[in-house]
């Protein structure tokens, strides 16, 4: 049989309100031009994040009901603690509220002032929190990881050369180093096991601790075992359980691929560090054994990475972002390619040639979209990752101009898909009449959720 179905029956539903393309141009326009501002109610499909937006199974929600509340040593946190164990082979499991707590306790304990970080592509929270502890965030992917339209296997390895000069000439100011799988920032692209090995190894030649960022590690133990030779007749599981092996530590948003819709963790093997980072957990998040989630999260979130492990899932999954990305592909849209696991990129630069990056033609792109579908992604672009000189204004492009179309895990069937996809050809067909964005206000850091934009006078 050629045709994949939803690997779930559907046992609970939410209605989607329906608006109409007028209603959603002054939507757009009250919301300055900037999805985030727009009201969920207002989104007829929403793509601006996988995180936490996924739908829980019938024994998730089930085990919420087992959650145990107690405020120390709770039943549910010792699942929970056993669970990530057993998939990451770490010995100390520091429960968070999401992925970003993790990594401010962990930079706040392991980096100094003037330090560097690299990774393959730092998320915008991972880099935030490296630059919020004045070090510097630097981004190590292999050259193909930057060229959209280019195959290649594994767009998210880490440049292994670079890393190795980067780590000769900055020798005793390196406090860790880490690496992003899937790499979020570059289109959710695997990193392989070969390459997450030699990063390792090179890290710890230096004495340099290493640490994933493992926010998507289910669907890039899934690619490995589709990709990498020797790794076809392994389960996720174990390919999972064999990349975090080569690691000191991990921070986890399990508000992916845990399947919850809250929830992280900070794991880590060193007990020094450990001990720091329960200090500081009890400071802002909480206890040890819950760390500011309830005992319920801490269940949802042990049965969430059972089943994120599930081939059947992990096939659809995959599948799904294929299945979009051939049909943008044929129809002339430029996405990266070839699809990652959890999202469909559109090069925003080649779909508006017109519109240049300092009108930010990712952010045009969001807008039409949502006009034309009500479809909410988000720009991985200039808005996001360019920079603003405070002094004179100017505006540094980022290096690539993206929109982001990320998915919900088990919540959108294929015909949503089949109207998003329609909707993404139609915007294509009327391209000409886009006109470029700027922007009316923004803040100092993270400026894409909340910065105001209106269009530029013509
Ligand atoms: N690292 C990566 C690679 C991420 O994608 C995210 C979140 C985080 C860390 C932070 O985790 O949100 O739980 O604090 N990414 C979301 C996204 C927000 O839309 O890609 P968090």
């Amino acid at each position: 049989m050629k045709t994949l179905f939803e690997p779930f029956k559907i046992k609970m539903v939410e209605p989607i309100r329906q608006t109409t393309e007028a209603e959603r141009s002054g939507i757009l326009k009250q919301a300055h031009y900037n999805p985030f501002l727009i009201h969920a109610d207002d989104i007829l499909i929403d793509f601006l994040t996988d995180s936490g937006t996924g739908a829980m199974s019938d024994r998730q929600w089930a085990a919420i009901m087992q959650g145990d509340e107690s405020y120390a040593g709770s039943r549910s946190f010792y699942r929970f603690e056993e669970t990530v164990r057993n998939i990451t082979g770490f010995k100390n499991i520091i429960p968070t509220h999401q992925g970003r707590a993790a990594e401010r306790i962990l930079f706040s304990i392991s980096v100094k002032e003037g330090n560097c970080i690299p990774n393959n592509t730092h998320f915008d929270t991972t880099r935030a929190n490296v630059e919020f502890n004045r070090a510097e965030a630097v981004d190590l992917v292999i050259p193909e990881g930057r060229i959209p339209t280019l195959e290649h296997p594994f767009k998210g390895n880490m440049d292994l050369e670079k890393l190795e000069a980067f780590l000769e000439t900055n020798k005793g100011n390196i406090p860790l180093g880490m690496i992003t799988v899937t790499n979020n920032s570059g289109g959710g692209q695997p990193v392989s096991m070969e390459n997450i090995r030699e990063t390792s190894r090179l890290l710890h030649k230096h004495g340099i601790p290493f640490i994933i960022d493992a926010c998507r590690f289910a669907e890039n133990a899934y690619f490995i075992k589709l990709r990498e030779p020797g790794y076809e007749n392994k389960t996720v599981l174990e390919i999972a359980q064999e990349m975090f092996s080569y690691a000191d530590g991990c921070t986890m948003s399990a508000k992916k691929d845990a399947m919850v819709n809250i929830g992280g963790f900070l794991a880590l093997n060193d007990d020094e560090w450990a001990m720091h980072a329960r200090n500081l957990l009890i400071l802002t998040e909480g206890f040890p054994s819950y760390g500011g989630l309830a005992g319920r999260d801490l269940e949802a979130l042990a049965v969430g990475l059972e089943e994120v492990l599930n081939e059947d899932y992990l096939r659809y999954r995959l599948r799904t972002a294929e299945y979009m990305g051939e049909r943008l592909t044929s129809a002339g849209i430029d996405i990266i390619r070839p699809t990652g696991g959890h999202a469909v990129y559109i090069d925003a630069s080649t779909f508006y040639p017109h519109i240049p990056s300092h009108q930010f033609p990712g952010q045009v792109l969001c807008g039409e979209l949502y006009k034309k579908g009500g479809i909410r992604g988000v720009e991985i672009g200039s808005v996001m990752f360019g920079k603003r000189n405070p002094d004179t204004g100017e505006e540094t492009p980022a290096p690539m101009e993206l929109v982001r179309l990320a998915f919900p895990r088990r919540v959108y069937t294929q015909s949503h898909f089949d109207f998003a996809i329609e909707a993404i050809i139609e915007t294509f067909g009327q391209r000409e009449n886009a006109r470029g964005l700027e922007f009316v206000w923004q803040p100092p850091f993270l400026r894409h959720f909340t910065a105001k934009f209106r269009p530029v006078s013509s």
